[in-house]
């Protein structure tokens, strides 16, 4: 396989930063083609904790490049602080590349996203405050300053005035050449790494170099397909990798989606399966369900099949990825939501309305519990395959399987790369 898209199935956070630095091994390129730095992935390898927000997750696979494409939005000086955190950690400075399209997070559109929160009240997202929104907008509006712009002295005055101009007014001079100064500084401190991402794809993919690209948030925070408007600002959908890496639709071999083994969510919009309680307490304390980006701590569910066939269709996957299998261990029932109820009727489709998704009763399918175990007890368990754990686990698994029509891939029972189940044909 040369191509392969992971996108998260669910509200983000299903756990693709550990998913696709599995894959990574022997990768050559790990490729980021949406969001931003609101993304948030946490990888342990080799006694190495490593935050990730906008680096892809090969960061800590020896011999993989990172490509940052076009579809992203970089806040350059956090892309800075993250490379120096690298290494600091002792790892290598990674081959990196940045797209020369890539837009620019500027400070004023950090600023204009808290505003913007503030002024919605009542019916505030709940963003990750990191300028997404507004440098997006910029974006479509075509307003915004690309990071090929960062080297080009003359052009960048012309195009920060016309960024900074679109919230009404005319842009004072010492506000300008300030942000001209940081620009400049950044695209110093990046020049080496930034060029034209989509040639080098093309032609690593012409060479059947392996390729994986790395989806941030999920598809239910997606503009078109997600709980708008209680969405993110870029598509994050498998399509998506096409558009925001630019790379031809065929040349996508593979596409995996990630699925919790239940459901979370951070930031407000509907949320069917959510539970309060000591359930919802449980897989909040025993996932560790506080954001990377945020350290909100995230609203918690069951499993929701409705959502998730919604997934598999809107991003055409061909596996899945499930992660976080053990986090379910210690409760004596676990649910899974099969269909909807909207006032009485019974509906199997994923509604459009977020207003639906708020009034929607799930129906549930109830299992057997599993016991809790140790980390070293479930990751022992990983190497002993499907057959080693717990026999109501893989009855849970079984049904997902069947129910969605999408064999498993791999099964995570852990942070660390030891506690995974590889299912992918000749892995066995
Ligand atoms: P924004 O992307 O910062 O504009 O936030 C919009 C919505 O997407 C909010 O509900 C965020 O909590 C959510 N969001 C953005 N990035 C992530 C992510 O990486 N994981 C989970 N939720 C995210």
């Amino acid at each position: 396989m040369v191509a392969e898209v992971v996108v998260g199935a669910q509200w983000g956070d299903e756990g693709k930063g550990k998913v696709v630095d599995y894959l990574a091994e022997g990768a050559d390129y790990v490729v980021r083609f949406n969001g931003g730095d609101n993304a948030g992935h946490t990888i342990r390898a080799g006694g190495l904790e490593l935050r990730l927000h906008i680096l892809p997750s090969g960061a800590l696979r020896p011999g993989t490049a990172l490509v940052i494409a076009n579809g992203v939005a970089v806040n350059p000086e956090r892309l800075i602080e993250e490379l120096e955190g690298l290494t600091r950690l002792g790892a290598p400075e990674p081959r990196l590349f940045i797209s020369d399209r890539a837009h620019v997070i500027l400070t004023h559109h950090i600023e204009l996203d808290r505003e913007q929160e503030e002024r919605r009240g009542g019916m505030r997202i709940g963003t990750t405050g990191r300028g997404i929104g507004p440098a997006f907008a910029d974006k479509v509006s075509r307003v915004g300053v690309r990071m090929g712009e960062l080297l080009d002295a003359k052009t960048l005055r012309a195009r920060l005035r016309l960024s900074l101009g679109a919230r009404g007014g005319v842009p004072g001079r010492g506000q300008v050449s300030g942000l001209e100064r940081l620009c400049l500084r950044a695209g110093r401190r990046l020049r080496r790494h930034i060029c034209d991402t989509s040639a080098l794809l093309n032609r690593a993919l012409g060479e059947g170099r392996r390729v994986l690209f790395e989806g941030a948030q999920g598809t239910l925070l997606d503009p078109d397909h997600g709980t708008y408007p209680y969405t993110t600002s870029s598509s994050a959908v498998a399509g998506a990798a096409s558009v925001g890496a630019g790379v031809g639709p065929r040349r996508i071999d593979h596409v995996l989606g990630v699925v919790k083994a239940y459901t979370t969510r951070v930031g407000l919009g509907p949320f069917p399966t959510e539970l309060g309680g000591e359930v919802g307490e449980h897989m909040l304390r025993m996932g560790g369900e506080y954001g990377t980006t945020t350290g909100r701590a995230r609203r918690c569910g069951w499993l929701d099949l409705v959502a998730l066939r919604h997934a598999r269709d809107v991003n055409g996957l061909d596996a899945l990825a499930v992660t976080k299998l053990d986090v379910l261990g210690g409760l004596r029932r676990v649910r899974v939501a099969t269909a909807y109820r909207v006032r009485g009727r019974r509906v199997e489709g994923f509604p459009a309305s977020s207003r639906a998704l708020d009034i929607v009763k799930p129906e549930y399918r109830v299992f057997e519990g599993w016991p809790a175990l140790g980390p070293e007890e479930w990751a022992s368990r990983a190497s002993g395959g499907l057959e080693a754990l717990p026999d109501a686990a893989r009855v849970y698994l079984d049904f997902i399987v069947s129910e969605l029509e999408t064999p498993i891939e791999l099964v995570s029972l852990g942070p660390s790369r030891e506690a995974t189940i590889d299912l992918r044909p000749g892995r066995q």
